[in-house]
């Protein structure tokens, strides 16, 4: 875990982070890693990865067991100790860093997977576009306002996506798979909308002669 990241006085005082650290040490679960990425993962070829608020890393250990170089960012320290316990606990390496990721200086044009799994920051996403490399996947998962029908998970509007949105908050990217509608997961209804995105090669054009 990076700890320069983790002893800014901002991070200490960062209301995502009391809200996240409570929540994980009052009633932290292992859950199973996210079946959207199990599918992907079993056809690309690992490179350097991107966990956009990893938690307790239950997808940032699965990239690591896959092959991948995984950089894991959450403004969590609890949630990312649970990750590095789990980590060490199958003997694999994975980047931690303690930041709030709408605060961490996202390199250009370097990732090869980004994945983003129950979380949304819209001001991000532009962001998240050009972090990815040429023909690299981006794969977001996260609740629906349907999910305001529902028992259980946020209920916030601002962490809701509208229908159809999640593809349009990526307009440069192609579009490879996008589903919405509700599913159940360890017995719980949730509604999701899944995306996976991929950025041109030519994204990058060489310069004319
Ligand atoms: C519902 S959990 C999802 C964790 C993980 N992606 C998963 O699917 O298991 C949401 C995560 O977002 C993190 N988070 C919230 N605001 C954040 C921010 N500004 N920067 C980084 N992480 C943040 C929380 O600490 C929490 O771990």
């Amino acid at each position: 875990m990076s700890n320069q990241e983790l002893s800014t006085a901002a991070l200490s005082v960062h209301p995502h982070r009391r809200h996240w650290d409570a929540r994980y040490r009052a009633s932290y679960q292992p859950r199973p890693p996210s079946a959207l990425l199990q599918r992907w993962l079993a056809r690309l070829p690992p490179g350097d990865a991107l966990d956009v608020a990893c938690g307790a890393g239950r997808n940032t250990v699965l990239l690591a067991a896959y092959g991948w170089r995984v950089v894991g960012v959450d403004v969590s320290p609890v949630g990312l100790r649970i990750a590095r316990a789990a980590a060490t606990e199958r003997n694999l390496k994975v980047d931690l860093v303690a930041a709030d990721v709408g605060e961490w200086s996202l390199p250009t044009a370097h990732f090869d997977l980004i994945c983003v799994f129950r979380f949304l920051d819209r001001s991000l996403c532009p962001r998240l576009e050009r972090a990815l490399g040429p023909g690299g996947v981006l794969l977001y998962e996260t609740f629906t306002v349907a999910q305001q029908q529902l028992a259980g998970g946020p209920q916030t509007a601002a962490l809701l996506l509208q229908p159809g949105e999640l593809p349009q908050l990526f307009p440069t990217l192609d579009v490879l798979e996008y589903s919405e509608g509700v599913v159940a997961e360890e017995g719980q209804p949730r509604a999701l909308a899944g995306f996976v995105g991929r950025r041109a090669h030519e994204a990058f054009p060489t310069p004319q002669a």
